[in-house]
């Protein structure tokens, strides 16, 4: 985030003038607060919903009644920073009280989840990690970003960039999977999408990167868990999107609710102070997790609400979402001296940073105009999400190639989820509408398919053998939609058994048997936000198709690959599992001293596999890829590595190729391979092309227990190929001197 001296002069006349109320308002994040309507408060209702004596109806039923109290008297008092909100009325009408009525007019910041779209809502973040394709990531979050701003959001609670292997934690839909270098690419992909160029206030809001840190490291997988690790781990492996990020001027971060080697994220010295604003050089604010200051209480950490909010302040932590703490407690923190006066400056100058940089003193409303502009989705915003849809779509399995259909053939479509529009966008999708999403039913539809659909069966659903027995007779091709409905995954959705839910798997065995009786085909289409254990799916089923939560263009996306008009070209962002006891699992583990083998002394199981059953980067084609003979190149600064691709079939395709390394012999015990750079490559036909990546000898150390980062001379292994298990290798032998 760069601010000009004009800017920054701003900044620091205000401060000057700012009374210690004032101050610390800046640092209060506010949501409306409900009021009216039941007896009890709002926490101790949240409270009733999470212990489950008010069903989740109920608390809908109570929120669409109740009204809201958007603090407009502390707004005007200077002691409100920023708002939760996607209303852009409310949100002019919230900062007009700000601008005009408060002592200084400090605009408030006004801040959502906007984590795969608003209203053109597109894939959740580990579909779209699989396309490989940066200027994609950023021109889906451009959309995101103009959305917003029309909404009255200038701050968007994303990039989600927690590097996340175990399939449990529902929360892996929300990030880019497996992969530090991955995830990098896209957290930087994002930032330059989300915040754009700021040529005008319409096109870029601040980016928050969540969870600051190793939110996805959550013990078994179960959400909010601790999570403890070494230095080398946590550098090497946690922190990079989040490094990448910052350089790429991200002007916000979200501290995360776990502890990391027991120190809670949201008061973490070494986190947020020591790496992100320090070593990172992060100019601009944190902001807590929802409730986050006083969970410190409860992790053990922090005597009470007040004791929290003064380790919090220290720390680094610049704002409070949701609890208040900060309202409350720091006037006399620092009256008391527990937080130093430059303390509170600091984070209060980051938050006006931010709102300088985003022109808010300048442009605080949203123009009349700019609020009609999404009404309705416009085409441009429908066709980045489509193609994102299409380039998400991966292909595990099509044995006899019965992909693609043609138009020809009458299609038998079944499972609950294929007819469900409000199942497309996946979790963390906030703003849109019933009516722009399009189910796979409709998108076959769409696309001109002779399509009946049949009620069969879903992830709650009994099994409906009558009309199984009527799709297999009546259709050439019976597709079936399985998978996971939205609301398990995401946040609070973990999972101990990650295998197919409900009585899917019956309900295909019972397809499988039947269309084999009836010489029909059957197609497997999924629809789901964590990898699932599908070892039963992959040893019965011919045909797999992985078609996650696509957003509101799902069907036609599914559609289009369904028949060939697209060629699916997405690879797994992270590995599949056979089964639950496998997790987590990755393909990025560091080397052990017996590599699991057939023999028994080895690191395996008795009674799984002790490989992915999908690994990291795979994903079919309807062509088939050659590649040619490996060859490394040594050059000054770079290894450059060369391979020839050719398109084998008679389709034109996207192959996307990766490379790999291994560090054999270092310091410390190095990951089996880990991505090192990628490259999408389009071949016609027939046609066959040179690939060359190159990995910088820079990029081939790694960081220490000290958190030092440290090249190494030695022996290196170099991979080339589709995936993370099928590559050619050789070996370099590297001096970085
Ligand atoms: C989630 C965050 C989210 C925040 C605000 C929390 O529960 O962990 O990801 O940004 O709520 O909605």
């Amino acid at each position: 985030m760069k601010l000009t001296t004009e800017q920054m002069e701003k900044v620091e006349n205000l401060l000057s003038q700012m009374t210690l109320d004032e101050k610390i308002g800046q640092t209060n994040l506010e949501s409306p607060s409900i009021v009216g309507g039941f007896d009890v408060s709002f926490e101790e209702l949240i409270e009733m919903v999470n212990d489950g004596r008010v069903s989740q109806d109920e608390f809908k039923k109570i929120m669409s009644t109740a009204s809201r109290d958007y603090h407009e008297d502390d707004i005007r008092a200077g002691l409100v920073g920023g708002m939760m909100g996607d209303d852009p009325v409310k949100a002019n009408e919230l900062q007009k009280i700000a601008v005009e009525e408060s002592r200084l007019g400090i605009p408030l910041i006004m801040g959502y989840d906007v984590i795969h779209g608003l209203r053109t809502v597109y894939p959740i973040a580990i579909a779209e990690a699989g396309t490989f394709d940066p200027e994609l990531f950023e021109r889906t979050a451009q959309v995101a970003a103009k959305e917003s701003r029309a909404s009255g959001i200038e701050w968007n609670f994303a990039p989600m960039i927690d590097v996340a292997r175990d399939a449990r934690w529902g929360r892996v839909s929300e990030g880019p999977g497996e992969d530090p270098y991955l995830a990098s690419c896209f957290a930087k992909a994002k930032i330059r999408g989300l915040q754009n160029d700021q040529s005008s206030t319409e096109n870029y809001v601040a980016a928050c990167l969540k969870h600051y840190v190793a939110y996805g490291a959550c013990e078994s997988g179960r959400d909010y868990n601790t999570t403890s690790m070494s230095v080398s781990q946590l550098h090497n492996v946690y922190l990079p999107p989040f490094k990448a990020a910052v350089e790429e001027g991200a002007a916000s971060a979200m501290a995360s609710f776990n502890d990391l080697n027991g120190v809670p994220c949201t008061l973490n010295p070494y986190t947020l102070r020591d790496t992100l604003k320090e070593r990172y050089k992060m100019n601009g604010f944190v902001v807590s997790d929802a409730n986050g200051i006083v969970e410190c209480v409860t992790h053990g950490i922090a005597e009470d609400a007040k004791d929290a909010g003064i380790q919090s302040m220290n720390a680094g932590l610049d704002m409070d979402m949701g609890t208040h703490i900060y309202k409350e407690y720091l006037k006399e923190a620092i009256e008391t001296g527990k937080v130093s006066m430059e303390v509170l400056d600091d984070a209060v100058r980051r938050i006006l940073m931010v709102k300088m940089w985003l022109g808010l003193f300048e442009n605080p409303y949203v123009s009349e105009k700019n609020i009609e502009k999404y009404k309705t989705l416009p085409e441009e915003h429908v066709a980045v999400s489509l193609e994102a849809a299409k380039k998400s779509i991966v292909l595990l399995k099509n044995e006899g190639q019965v992909l693609p259909l043609n138009r020809k053939q009458k299609i038998s479509l079944v499972g609950t989820l294929a007819a469900n529009r409000d199942e497309v966008c996946g979790a963390w999708a906030m703003g849109w509408k019933s009516e722009d999403c399009v189910s796979i039913w409709e998108g076959l539809k769409n696309s001109g398919a002779d399509v009946a659909y049949y009620l069969c069966g879903g992830p709650e659903d009994e099994i409906n053998e009558d009309e199984i027995v009527k799709a297999c007779i009546e259709g050439d091709v019976v597709v079936a939609v399985i998978g996971e409905l939205v609301n398990m995954t995401g946040e609070a959705s973990s999972k101990a058994n990650i295998e197919m839910p409900g009585k899917q798997r019956q309900m295909m065995e019972s397809l499988l048997e039947k269309t084999k009786a009836a010489g029909k085909s059957l197609v497997t289409v999924l629809m789901n936000g964590r990898p699932l254990g599908l070892g039963w799916e992959d040893a019965h089923l011919p045909v797999i198709v992985e078609a996650w939560h696509l957003g509101v263009q799902m069907g036609n996306a599914v559609a289009a690959v369904l028949f060939g008009d697209e060629n699916p070209s997405a690879k797994l962002a992270s590995s599949f599992p056979s089964m639950n006891g496998q997790c987590p699992i990755y393909y990025n583990h560091p080397s052990t001293g017996r590599p699991g083998s057939k023999s028994k002394f080895t690191s395996r199981y008795l009674d799984a596999p002790f490989e992915a059953l999908y690994p990291f980067g795979y994903g079919l084609s309807y062509t088939t890829f050659i590649y040619g003979e490996m060859q490394v190149e040594e050059t000054a600064d770079t290894y450059d590595i060369r391979v020839g691709l050719k398109n084998d079939g008679e389709r034109d395709g996207t192959e996307i190729v990766q490379l790999y390394m291994q560090d054999v012999t270092a310091s410390l015990v190095r990951p089996v391979k880990e991505l090192k750079g990628f490259v999408r490559v389009d071949l016609k036909a027939g046609e066959e092309k040179k690939v060359t990546i190159s990995l910088a000898k820079a990029d081939m150390g790694f960081y220490d227990n000290q958190g030092t980062y440290v090249l190494e001379d030695g022996l290196f292994r170099l991979y080339i190929g589709g995936n993370s298990r099928d590559c050619q290798c050789r070996e370099v032998r590297a001096s970085f001197k």
